[in-house]
């Protein structure tokens, strides 16, 4: 053996070859992250692509490969955490070293014109300017940066306390990991997340595929994201980061102020203008007002301008610029005096009603939809809205031919809110509710007490046969995924499947050479051998789905996800489900009477009991695995105080469902304690001994979010 001799140590040859490669590999990591990290920023801040997907693909790996083999050199802010990976199991409560304050509001602009001339009054004669920026429609977080690195990022929570969620701030493209050029060494950079509309809706079409609800709009969608437990899915979501405030510890801290000499961090504009430079994503749309005209010229030019916006914007910001002014003015209890947000009005038009279409549901409901005279409204063009219901119409007392006002606020959607009466043809006739189904002209049915119309042929209605086709093999479901909506429209058109039983009849030879037809009567698709194999084959592995979620697949009305969960564990099995009464079934938690009801009509039904009887034969699972219903060990070896009253669970089957996934559910709070699950109207005592035991608190979404993973 060789040894090399430094100064007074002697250290083995082999090692110091080590020292060399990991002296290489410390230098190539330097190297291609500082290569990447520029790509990122030309890419996202400035929408340039200086390699080709497949070179920064090579680069990203090439980074990954040496960080999983010297894993210390990998720092939490490397840009491959930017594609997630990290998965967590709840998250951690943090308090906000500065809180983060809201903001006062208001819908009027003649309060805005007083908050101005209140402003301008309380400031006399010293010099200052407004500045106006847009209110994203988003999430706030706050995002601390020591020595130009991410350390840590905070949901707004009540403002004092938050959820650190940085594992999924450093996927977000727009979130600088580290920081480019000058910049301070300690402060907060807060904005918000936004989920681009383009992104929001591609995102929602794939849940609606994947047999998930789609999300109501595209703050949901990111706060919802934000608070995944896997940040490698909140990579996948596309949010963005939009920076509206810079927080210096000497803001809150008078002693520290001749701490900040920089004359361009002393005015809100300047640290945005700075923050831009130092890489982070703030928009352009910014502007320094003098006066109330130049105010309200913005707030007018953003009104109409919004919707031609990637993102959604729910009003203006209207700050003083200068930081030094802040403190003079002060704050009142829980927001600034030197800052106030306009709120946008939804926006509404009138347009004629064309037409009234029916559409029929997987349950037979009866949806009336209003075609209207093509309108621009809020960035798009709206053609359609839903009239929800007979009672919906006839409360809005709806005519043929009205003009019907149609709203857009925050939401995607437009909503029919009105008729204007003013411009109503003399003689109109009210809409009439049809009397029979429009795809099988069955007659309707409007069972008393409830607001829908539905049809009752379930048979023979095509749009209720595929629907309940889609149900069945839908991810929560029978997760049955190599058959999407048109090859079930197709089976069931070629007189091959008509009921969910028929699936399991399905021969291969049967699905080889079927083809699918675009809506120009072009062919698109046939199906090959191996995509024969794989729908038998998904079939066949169906047949092991637990009976919880055959119970859902099976479609009957308002038995949902949860509900069909807890028939089965109520239950244990098909035989005891079919006989119980009605009161029993009313007894299980969540399930009211008018469910208990629809389920024992369900039961009663011979075609529901033969559809059983068959989907029995083929050996589907009528029964909870009896093997104490061990449903993962995602939990093994934690220890859980369950306190509270929860929305999904009794406080009973939340501690079993613990332990079914391997959990162990302690009565006392320790410091042994894992967690303290909470639902509402928790005991005070619990809470307050679990913070001072520094047990993670969790709520119920988040322990669903663990389980999930
Ligand atoms: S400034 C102390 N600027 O609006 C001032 N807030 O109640 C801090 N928001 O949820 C807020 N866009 O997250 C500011 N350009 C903007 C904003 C903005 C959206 C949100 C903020 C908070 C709410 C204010």
């Amino acid at each position: 053996m060789y040894f090399c001799i430094f100064s007074a140590t002697i250290i083995p040859m082999d090692l110091f070859s080590n020292f060399e490669a990991i002296d290489n590999a410390s230098k190539r990591i330097a190297e291609l992250t500082a290569l990447i990290d520029r790509y990122n920023h030309e890419y996202y801040m400035n929408d340039q692509s200086l390699v080709s997907d497949f070179e920064f693909d090579r680069l990203l790996r090439e980074l990954q490969d040496l960080e999983r083999q010297y894993p210390h050199l990998a720092s939490p802010n490397s840009p491959t955490k930017r594609v997630g990976g990290e998965v967590s199991k709840a998250f951690r409560q943090v308090k906000h070293r500065f809180p983060m304050l809201s903001l006062g509001n208001t819908y009027s602009i003649e309060e805005i014109e007083e908050f101005e001339s209140r402003t301008r009054k309380l400031l006399g004669d010293t010099p200052f300017s407004y500045t106006c920026e847009l209110k994203y429609d988003g999430v706030a977080i706050g995002l601390t940066y020591r020595h130009g690195e991410l350390v840590q990022a905070v949901t707004r929570g009540n403002g004092a306390v938050g959820d650190d969620i940085t594992a999924n701030a450093r996927t977000v493209a727009t979130i600088p990991l580290r920081l480019r050029g000058s910049f301070p060494d300690d402060f907060e950079a807060r904005g918000e997340v936004v989920f681009p509309f383009n992104e929001f809706e591609a995102f929602n079409r794939q849940r609606e595929a994947d047999g998930d609800e789609p999300f109501a709009n595209p703050r949901n969608a990111a706060s919802g994201s934000l608070k995944l437990l896997d940040s490698g899915e909140c990579a996948k979501r596309k949010l963005q980061f939009c920076m509206y405030f810079m927080m210096l510890p000497e803001d809150n801290n008078p002693a520290l102020a001749h701490h900040a000499p920089d004359p361009q961090l002393s005015t809100h504009f300047g640290r945005l203008e700075a923050a831009r430079q130092m890489g982070f994503k703030v928009q352009p749309y910014i502007k320094e007002c003098n006066n109330i005209s130049e105010i309200r010229q913005f707030i007018d030019y953003w009104d109409n301008e919004r919707w031609n916006l990637p993102f959604g914007i729910d009003g203006i910001v209207i700050k003083v610029n200068q930081v030094a002014l802040w403190d003079r003015l002060g704050l009142t209890a829980k927001s600034p005096r030197w800052a106030i947000a306009y709120k946008f009005k939804a926006q509404q038009v009138s347009t004629p009603l064309e037409s009234v279409s029916f559409q029929v549901g997987r349950t037979g409901i009866v949806t009336p939809v209003a075609n209207m005279k093509p309108v621009w409204l809020g960035g798009t063009t709206v053609r359609r809205a839903t009239l929800v219901n007979a009672d919906f119409i006839e409360k809005m007392d709806i005519h043929y031919g009205d003009w019907l006002l149609v709203e857009k606020g925050g939401e995607i959607i437009p909503k029919v809110v009105g008729v204007d009466l003013s411009k109503r043809q003399p003689g109109s006739q009210p809409v009439a509710y049809i009397t029979n189904c429009p795809e099988c002209g069955a007659r309707l049915v409007r069972a008393e007490g409830e607001a829908g119309h539905y049809c009752p042929n379930q048979d023979n209605c095509p749009p209720q046969i595929i629907g309940r086709l889609e149900h069945f093999v839908s991810r929560k479901a029978m997760n049955i995924d190599s058959l999407g909506s048109e090859r079930l429209e197709l089976l069931y058109r070629r007189g091959l499947v008509h009921s969910v039983a028929d699936l399991y009849d399905l021969r291969r030879e049967q699905l080889i050479g079927l083809e699918t037809y675009d809506e120009t009567g072009q062919r698109k698709t046939s199906i090959q051998e191996k995509g024969a194999d794989n729908i038998i084959s998904a079939i066949e592995k169906s047949k092991d789905v637990p009976f919880e979620r055959l119970l859902f697949a099976l479609g009957i009305r308002f038995v949902g996800e949860v509900g069909a969960r807890k028939l089965a564990l109520h239950f244990n099995n098909m035989d005891n489900l079919m006989r119980a009464s009605l009161d029993e079934l009313a007894s299980v938690d969540d399930v009211g009477e008018k469910t208990a009801a629809v389920i024992y009509d369900y039961l009663r039904d011979p075609r529901h009991q033969q559809l059983i009887s068959r989907l029995q034969g083929y050996g589907l699972q009528f029964q909870v695995n009896s093997d104490n219903y061990q449903m993962s060990n995602e939990l093994d070896g934690k220890s859980f105080v369950v306190s509270g009253v929860f929305s999904r669970f009794s406080r009973d089957e939340i501690k079993a469902h613990i332990q079914q996934h391997g959990g162990k559910v302690v009565s006392a709070i320790s410091g042994k304690t894992d967690y303290l699950l909470a639902g509402e109207k928790m005991g005070p005592e619990k809470l307050k001994k679990a913070e001072k035991l520094g047990v993670p608190i969790i709520s119920e979404d988040q322990y669903m979010e663990m389980i999930k993973s």
